[in-house]
């Protein structure tokens, strides 16, 4: 199964429950609007590309669980379940640019039903699309790694953060699959583990070899020698900014920025692999907001008590990386070298999903 998809029997979205990984694989199936904002909120899905998919199919799931007597009353109640999938999180720009997309189905339909099979028919289009795009990905991003590279991972970015396949990870696969011995240092990426919790599932499930490190360790690691390249996804890319963001600069999970700082230290390439459906050439930096979790994350480990209950959290999900420290993107149309150049990277949204 892919990580999000329409059920057809069902008739609602299934999605691999990622809040119980690795212990349990199970299916989720959100049958409501809010089954699904909960999903988002909770990280049952997550990663961009992910939530990209969730956008597009909950545009089609609102289109199903609305009616109206009127197409104006019935638009009217999509967009507003339309808007609350769009804002469950914000720094990902793939969740509201999806939402944006599957709304101008509406627009087109005349009646409810044409309005049902439209968004549903533009929602499979586009996380086909999804998964099309991270393999081509995934080639353009192999060519970078030499026979016996290890690469340095940090969240996830694999099939799980995505529809399928994956974008960091989509690197690696291709590489595997080119039979390149490529292996894989995973951070754990605290507070909520994605890294521990489903990159080294994700890899091993794929057959590579696979070292899981905690955050704390990626410098010693580093020192070491042992890294030939920090490959990470992104949440949003913005070609714009002020002072050190000049050439704008890579949103993605928390501790990236770290990283890449790492990196630059020790003259190991930083490579971020995302589509161009990530690429968000409209925003500046300062713009760009940064999700803010709940201080319960660390407070709390698992539903055990890891620090005072009252003690104050800032809990950011996601840094900025100016694009200096980035030396290569690599898209579904090839790798470039920041400064990014908007023509050759903005992807042409005149193109239909289908
Ligand atoms: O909070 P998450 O788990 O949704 O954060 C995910 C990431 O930061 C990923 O690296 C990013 O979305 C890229 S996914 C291909």
């Amino acid at each position: 199964m892919r990580t999000i998809q329409w059920d057809d029997g069902r008739d609602c979205i299934a999605m691999v429950d990622q809040t119980k990984l690795p212990a349990e694989y199970t299916t989720y199936y959100a049958e409501t609007v809010a089954d699904l904002v909960e999903s988002i909120e909770v990280l049952r899905i997550r990663g961009a590309p992910g939530l990209g998919g969730a956008g597009t199919l909950g545009v089609a799931l609102a289109a199903r669980r609305n009616d109206g007597d009127t197409y104006d009353a019935y638009e009217a109640a999509v967009r507003e379940d339309a808007d609350r999938i769009a804002t469950a999180r914000p720094t990902a720009v793939n969740l509201s640019r999806e939402v944006e997309a599957a709304l101008g189905e509406l627009d087109a339909a005349t009646s409810i039903a044409e309005a049902r099979e439209r968004t549903l028919t533009h929602a499979k289009a586009v996380c086909d699309r999804d998964v099309e795009r991270n393999k081509r990905l995934g080639e353009h991003g192999a060519a970078l790694l030499a026979d016996d590279d290890t690469v340095m991972t940090h969240c996830n970015a694999g099939a799980l953060a995505t529809v399928d396949w994956g974008t960091a990870l989509g690197v690696v696969y291709s590489a595997h699959e080119a039979d390149k011995a490529v292996s894989v240092i995973a951070n754990e990426t605290r507070p909520l583990n994605q890294g521990a919790r489903i990159t080294t599932v994700e890899l091993q499930e794929h057959g590579v070899e696979t070292t899981l490190i905690p955050d704390n360790a990626s410098g010693r690691v580093m020192q070491e020698g042992r890294v030939d390249a920090v490959v990470v996804g992104a949440d949003r890319i913005v070609l714009s900014g002020t002072g050190e963001f000049a050439d704008g600069a890579v949103f993605n999970k928390i501790g990236t920025y770290k990283h890449a700082v790492l990196a630059d230290r020790h003259d190991v390439p930083f490579v971020v692999a995302a589509p161009r459906a990530t690429i968000d050439a409209e925003t500046s930096v300062e713009d760009v907001e940064i999700e803010e979790r709940d201080g319960d994350e660390l407070r709390e480990i698992y539903g055990t008590q890891n620090a005072p209950e009252d003690v104050p959290v800032y809990n950011p999900a996601f840094d900025p990386t100016p694009m200096s420290l980035v030396d290569y993107v690599v898209t579904e149309v090839g790798v470039f070298e920041p400064p990014l150049d908007r023509e050759a990277v903005v992807e042409d949204t005149a193109t239909p999903a289908h």
